[in-house]
Formats: structure tokens, C-alpha cells, sequence
């Protein structure tokens, strides 16, 4: 299995690379451009030489979205409609998670403030753009930062909030998601409750202000695990 990082060159697509590729997955970080994607690669590589990233390689989005088995999408909102119709051709049936968060800081305004989509979510939003093409959209990844991310070898003391309307697909996510040490992944439901999970990080992001943490972060009690 092949998982592709669209967008992988930025914080939350890089630490969610480095955290999978860690853990043995093939992983391709995207990018709009290349050579940009093979020089963040490369640099990953050496900064945590201690690990075997031999699988972990860089390329331009399309062709990560091409070679990818599941896709998982970490752009910001503004570049999310562009990026996901440029690698649209390439989804079909396909898992795509994405991590994209409306944040104001779209239209200049502040991180802890959210955007109200049209679609309901950015989650709905890419599921509309990829309508049609058989693609199996899961909002995943919104409420994990990067800084907890990029924190290795620390365990991440955080659950991985999804949504989507594929059971079979979230069954697979899951699988893949819970390789990351410490992270509990928990199916909320269909995709409409992506709208509820995006929420939380300007609220996280908001504590994070408050409190003057990198850490903030969410677990859910009182629950069994998705496999259970
Ligand atoms: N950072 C976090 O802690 C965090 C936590 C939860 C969710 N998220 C969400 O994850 C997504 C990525 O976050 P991030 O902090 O990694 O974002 P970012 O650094 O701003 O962007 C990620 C990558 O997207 C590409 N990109 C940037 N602007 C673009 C544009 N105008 N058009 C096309 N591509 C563009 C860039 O890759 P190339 O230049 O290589 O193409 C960039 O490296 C966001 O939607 C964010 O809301 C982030």
C-alpha cells in the first residue's frame, strides 16, 4: 500500500509522512513542484537518520496521486480546490483523507476563528469537487498538530477524529492511522460530522494561545475502540 501526502512539503503533511514512513509505510510526499518535494525528502532523511525512511520519496502532487493507494490531502483552504481538481482524474475510488481546516487565516484573519463553507465543511468540500469519481472522502487528521506530529520519537497523546460515508473505507483509515504510537483513531459517523471535528481546531489552536502550549490536543472517553 502506498500512501500519498498531497501537499506533504508543509508541517502537517511532512509530520504525518515522517510519523507513517516511521512505521514501515510506503510513503510519497507531494508537492506542487518536484524538486521542492525531493529537497524536503531529502532533508527529512537526514535530520532522523536514526530511522529507516528508505520508503518515504518525494514527487509533484499529481504523480503522488497517481502511485498513491490512499491519498491524504494537507493544503491550506485556500489552495484546496485548485489542488484536489488538479489530482482529480487520478482518485477515482480511491480513500482520500483530508486535513484541510477552515481557519479565518484564509482571508487574513485569525487561527482561532472558523469559516463557514457553503458545503457544510472542507471535508464536503473536496467530496463535492471529487463527485463522481468513485472517491471515498474521510475528514482525518484535523485535531492532531503538527507540532505533536513532528515531536519524535514521543507517543502522540491524541485521538484521530474521522468522518465519512464509507464504512469500509474508515475501517482501513483507521488501520492505517493507528500505526502512529500513541494515536486512538474514533469513526464519528458520515462525513457530515466532519462540520463538528473541524471545528475543534481553532478551539484547540485557541487554547494552545491561552495557555501557551504547542500541545493542546483531544481524547475521548468513555468509548471502545473502533475494532472492539
Ligand atoms: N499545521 C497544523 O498543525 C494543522 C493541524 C490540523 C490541520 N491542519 C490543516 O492541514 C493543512 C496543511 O497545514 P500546514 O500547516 O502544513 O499548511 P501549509 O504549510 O500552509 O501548506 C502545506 C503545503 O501546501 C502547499 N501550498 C501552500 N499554498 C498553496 C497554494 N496556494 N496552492 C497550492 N498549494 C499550496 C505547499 O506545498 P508546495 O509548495 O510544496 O506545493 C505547502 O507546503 C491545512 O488545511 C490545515 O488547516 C494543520
Amino acid at each position: 500500500m502506498v500512501v500519498s501526502v498531497i501537499g506533504g512539503t508543509g508541517p502537517q503533511g511532512l509530520g504525518i509522512a515522517l510519523r507513517l514512513a516511521i512505521e514501515g509505510v510506503e510513503v510519497i510526499v507531494g508537492s506542487r513542484k518536484e524538486e521542492k518535494a525531493l529537497e524536503v525528502v531529502a532533508e527529512a532523511k537526514e535530520k532522523y537518520s536514526d530511522y529507516d525512511l528508505s520508503k518515504m520519496c518525494g514527487m509533484a502532487n499529481e504523480d503522488a496521486a497517481k502511485e498513491g493507494d490512499i491519498l491524504i490531502l494537507t493544503v491550506p483552504l485556500a489552495a484546496q480546490k485548485p489542488t484536489v481538481e488538479g489530482i482529480k482524474e487520478f482518485c477515482t475510488d480511491k480513500i482520500v483523507l483530508d486535513a484541510t481546516v477552515p481557519l479565518e487565516t484564509a482571508i487574513g484573519g485569525k487561527p482561532f476563528r472558523f469559516i463557514d463553507l457553503m458545503e457544510g465543511s472542507a471535508a464536503e468540500r473536496t467530496a463535492s469537487i471529487l463527485d463522481g469519481t468513485g472517491a471515498k472522502v474521510i475528514c482525518a487528521f484535523c485535531n492532531i498538530s503538527n507540532s505533536h506530529l513532528s515531536n519524535i520519537p514521543e507517543d502522540i497523546d491524541c485521538d484521530c477524529l474521522i468522518a465519512g460515508d464509507d464504512k469500509e473505507a474508515k475501517e482501513t483509515a483507521a488501520e492505517l492511522i493507528n500505526k502512529i504510537p500513541g494515536v486512538r483513531t474514533i469513526d464519528t459517523g458520515i462525513l457530515e460530522k466532519s462540520r463538528i471535528i473541524e471545528k475543534i481546531t481553532p478551539l484547540l489552536i485557541g487554547l494552545n494561545i491561552k495557555y501557551r502550549s504547542h500541545y493542546g490536543g483531544l481524547r475521548i472517553t468513555g468509548i471502545p475502540k473502533l475494532d472492539e
